[in-house]
């Protein structure tokens, strides 16, 4: 059967569990997996710069024995010549098994899934959603926690504009005795989608406040972002906001011995580069989770697993 991972909802709790625990078999034995997808291929199709979802889909590819094309902005794609989502997907259909699209566009990979004849990830649609940072999350808390249930979980930054930050609470809203603190300036709070479909449909609790300092002591895990630049209207109003919130050695004192803390990357200045010594940081781990839990994914929606 034909499936796309387009926002965090499209999978159940127990398919997210699966893949949860199908990553971490991965990482114990790569080898075990290195020839499951002999023969596919996978196309990234980016739209939008990226570091880590690209390469990490490709190593994620690469790891299970498949190869990958693609192309990585859209000024070297037929985008630039003005080609609709929709026809790039019927073509790329035919050249590949699978396909991750990142786009500016909300809805783009929507688009583009109902005019495949192949699986569709979103990889990033704009400030809308980002599914597979999702799964790479829950698979860092899963597997330094232990657990995705009874956390409070501080979510720091650009809450409006971060689309990690959409899915990450969308996707932690189906777990028990989960509570948010949601920690931005008044201009860059949750959006009220989230808000209604997330917070109130499902009546989670959450307390917004403006300062760091107050809401770290209370988090078992701490979600930095930054400020999404390009997602600004005007230049003047992200230089306003771009540090509004700077973790340090300081500021950390203040958090449980036990916090993690989390971060999708890039980061600009929002974690200092003396955090990173600390044992709760928790970041590069995390990038490295992203590879097996995008393994587990691509093998999962190819049906070779
Ligand atoms: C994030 C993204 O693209 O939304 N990066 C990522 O995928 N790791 C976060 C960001 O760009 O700030």
């Amino acid at each position: 059967m034909l499936r796309h991972l387009l926002n965090p909802m499209d999978l159940s709790v127990e398919e997210t569990q699966d893949l949860l625990l199908l990553a971490r078999d991965m990482e114990a034995d790569p080898a075990r997996f290195s020839s499951l997808c002999r023969g596919k291929k996978l196309a990234t199709l980016f739209y939008e710069p990226s570091t880590r979802t690209r390469l990490s889909f490709e190593a994620a590819m690469l790891n299970l024995g498949g190869s990958v094309l693609g192309f990585s902005s859209a000024d070297s794609s037929s985008a630039a010549k003005g080609e609709s989502v929709a026809d790039t997907i019927r073509v790329i259909s035919s050249y590949a098994d699978i396909c991750a699209m990142r786009h500016p566009k909300e809805g783009a990979p929507l688009v583009a899934a109902q005019h495949s004849l192949i699986p569709v990830i979103n990889a990033g649609d704009g400030g809308h959603q980002h599914p597979t940072q999702t799964l790479t999350d829950l698979s860092t808390i899963f597997n330094l926690k232990g657990r995705l249930s009874d956390l409070v979980i501080g979510l720091c930054g650009d809450l409006k504009f971060g689309r990690t930050v959409h899915s990450l609470m969308t996707a932690m809203s189906r777990y028990a005795n989960v509570r948010f603190v949601l920690i931005s300036p008044p201009e860059l709070k949750v959006p009220s989608y989230i808000r209604e479909s997330v917070l109130e449909k499902k009546h989670i609790p959450y307390t917004e406040v403006t300062r760091l300092e107050d809401a770290l002591p209370q988090l078992d895990i701490l979600y930095m972002t930054r400020v999404q630049r390009e997602r600004f209207f005007s230049e003047d109003e992200y230089l306003r906001m771009k540090d509004s919130y700077i973790l340090d050695a300081e500021k950390l004192k203040l958090a449980r011995p036990d916090m993690f803390i989390l971060h999708p990357l890039p980061r600009v200045n929002e974690i200092a580069v003396e955090v990173d010594r600390d044992p709760r940081a928790a970041y590069f781990r995390q990038a490295r989770y992203g590879v097996y839990v995008r393994m587990a994914l691509i093998a999962t929606l190819l049906e070779v697993i």
